[in-house]
């Protein structure tokens, strides 16, 4: 048992894995502070998404280690990551399409609960509480992200940019004390992106939520990060302030050759990339 007072909600140590031929990620460190929100920058193919994976136990590393909240991940089960308290949203949005904003929150919801399947069927006094206490807390979020005006539509028929909100909501919705973010700007437009930069600060400020993210663009990563790791082919590069490491020389040489990367890196007082 390593649990401490300390102040590490998520301890990722020399962790690599290996699919075939490719060290998709190789020996990567990094300590996740309670109440921060952490970003992951690096070119496609760095391995970002990977590292979600592994500390989500869809993949097992092939060495090394995560700790959450004082506990070794490498036990866990993925199925009872969520109900540690990790939760998290995808590249590509994962929602139930033809169900509604309710019904997918309150999906989100069901596995926090931890009733047995007998007193479900027989409607203990506990299970409705549990069931009360659910709607409070789908209701909480539904409000704090704006939702209202959508909660009884048909996932499919919403815009994009709503539907990224609403697989935050659904994540907000198992109450982590960890939300993995994948790309939560990737299909927004620059409206919608802003909107993105409030709502974390707001998960991050208002719930005392400590947030993972995986970002490429620096905009929104220089506003609500406060720190910053850079990987490339696998591994560390750089880990620091936003500014530190967008001023990292070893971060600019990874972006070279990436185009659309560059181009989202490229901000005043940011990184000059010579053409
Ligand atoms: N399940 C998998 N099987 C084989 N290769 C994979 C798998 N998942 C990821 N990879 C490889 O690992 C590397 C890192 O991918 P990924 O983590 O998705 O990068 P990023 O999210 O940083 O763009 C890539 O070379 C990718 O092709
Ligand atoms: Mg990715």
């Amino acid at each position: 048992m390593t649990t401490t007072h300390d102040d590490v909600l998520l301890r990722v140590r020399d962790l690599s894995v290996r699919f075939g031929g490719v060290l998709a990620v190789n020996k990567v460190s990094f300590e996740v502070r309670r109440g921060e929100v952490f970003t992951l920058i690096g070119p496609n193919g760095a391995g970002k998404t990977t590292v979600f994976n592994l500390i989500s136990r869809i993949y097992a590393p092939t060495s090394g280690s995560v700790d959450f909240d004082g506990r070794a991940l490498s036990s866990v089960a993925p199925h009872e990551v969520a109900a540690l308290g990790i939760a998290r949203t995808f590249q590509n949005i994962e929602l139930f399409e033809h169900a509604t904003v309710l019904q997918n929150l309150l999906i989100g919801r069901h596995i926090r609960r931890r009733s047995q399947i007998w007193s479900e069927l027989v409607f203990t006094p506990a299970v409705r509480d549990a069931e009360r206490a659910t709607r409070r807390k789908v209701e909480e979020v539904i409000d704090l992200l704006e939702l209202q005006h959508y909660r009884d539509a048909l996932v499919a028929g919403l815009p994009y940019g709503v539907r990224k909100v609403v697989e935050l909501a659904r994540a907000l919705c198992i109450e982590p004390k960890l939300l993995l973010l994948d790309e939560p700007s990737s299909g927004l437009n620059v409206e919608e992106t802003d909107d993105m930069a409030f709502w974390i600060q707001d998960i991050q400020r208002d719930l005392g939520v400590t947030i993972l993210m995986v970002e490429h663009d620096m905009g929104l990563v220089s506003k609500v990060s406060d720190r910053v790791l850079a990987m490339s082919q696998g591994e560390v590069l750089a880990l620091g302030s936003p500014a530190q490491v967008q001023a990292d020389p070893a971060v600019a040489e990874a972006y070279l050759g990436t185009v659309g990367d560059v181009a989202s890196l490229r901000r005043p007082s940011s990184i000059e990339v010579a053409v």
